[in-house]
């Protein structure tokens, strides 16, 4: 079996000590290679994983492989990606996109490469300096619209994680779960920012508010920090943003946030 794991940052890097873990634990005869269009991010991988058996190559340029794993950063890569697949005669390769795609990138893009490859999206739930919730030991959502494809990515994904983790669903519900779990605590966060401004604005304690408010069982009042940041929440939001054009609550979370990062700023 090949493995490529194609886009080598923050998921695809961790991605691939696991799987390297995983292959060594279980004496596979697997290989794994990595593909990335950064020189140095290749050099570096090349320099690290030097004694590894189970490693093939690291390289720029994607090869012949039985499994390719998308992890690059935005739909248009992944796109830009898929169009540099190698094309195979006879089996085709199965493609798991793990990037968070837009649902638009499913329904309007994916269509032409379902007849050439066996594909599902399958998006991370990955949460940096955090072992509980990393890439194979948490539910994750696996999208696809061909129940034997799905049969053949599970057989595959069950080497390195439990198969009852795994959520079934189409490739549109994966895609659009993954941008609404992140725009969902984006939500969450801009309220506690909202009423921080307010609490300010009023003179009264917010974080005595968000203590004896969380005390009820069903309340989750989260703190109100430096603004929204990180690669993926104000990222996936957007995606979200444009897909639910007329969400009302989207729009005000996204200008409570700006709003809150002047404020910011300005009490600096
Ligand atoms: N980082 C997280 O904690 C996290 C959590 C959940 C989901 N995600 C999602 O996972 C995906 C990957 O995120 P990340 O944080 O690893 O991003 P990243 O920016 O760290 O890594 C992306 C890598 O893809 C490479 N790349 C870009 N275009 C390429 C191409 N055409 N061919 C080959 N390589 C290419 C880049 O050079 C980079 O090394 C994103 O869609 C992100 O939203 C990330």
């Amino acid at each position: 079996m090949q493995i490529t794991i194609i886009g080598l940052g923050v998921i695809g890097s961790a991605t691939m000590q696991d799987m390297i873990n995983t292959i060594k634990n279980k004496k596979l005869d697997w290989k794994i290679s990595g593909v990335d269009i950064n020189k140095d991010r290749i050099k570096q991988l090349k320099e690290q994983y030097k004694d590894e058996e189970c490693i093939g190559y690291f390289d720029t340029q994607i090869k012949k492989s039985d499994v390719y794993i998308i992890s690059v950063y935005t739909s248009d890569q992944v796109s830009q990606v898929l169009k540099q697949i190698p094309k195979r005669a006879k089996t085709k390769p199965l493609v798991a996109i793990e990037s968070t795609v837009s649902p638009d990138f499913i329904k309007n893009y994916l269509k032409v490469y379902q007849r050439l490859f066996d594909i599902v999206v399958f998006p991370h739930r990955f949460n940096p300096n955090d072992p509980d919730h990393a890439v194979f030991n948490l539910t994750r959502a696996m999208g696809t619209d061909d129940d034997a494809v799905y049969k053949r990515a599970v057989d595959f994904y069950k080497t390195f994680m439990n198969p009852d983790l795994i959520v079934k669903t189409t490739m549109f519900y994966a895609a659009l779960s993954k941008v609404v779990e992140n725009s969902y605590r984006y939500i969450e966060i801009s309220i506690a920012e909202d009423w921080k401004m307010e609490c300010d604005r009023i003179g009264i304690d917010f974080s005595e508010l968000r203590r004896v408010a969380n005390s009820k069982w069903n309340i989750d009042l989260k703190m109100a920090m430096n603004g929204i940041g990180g690669s993926c929440l104000p990222k996936d939001v957007e995606l979200l943003s444009n897909y639910f054009s007329k969400s009302k609550l989207l729009k005000s979370a996204r200008n409570a946030d700006k709003t809150y990062k002047s404020y910011c700023k300005k009490k600096k």
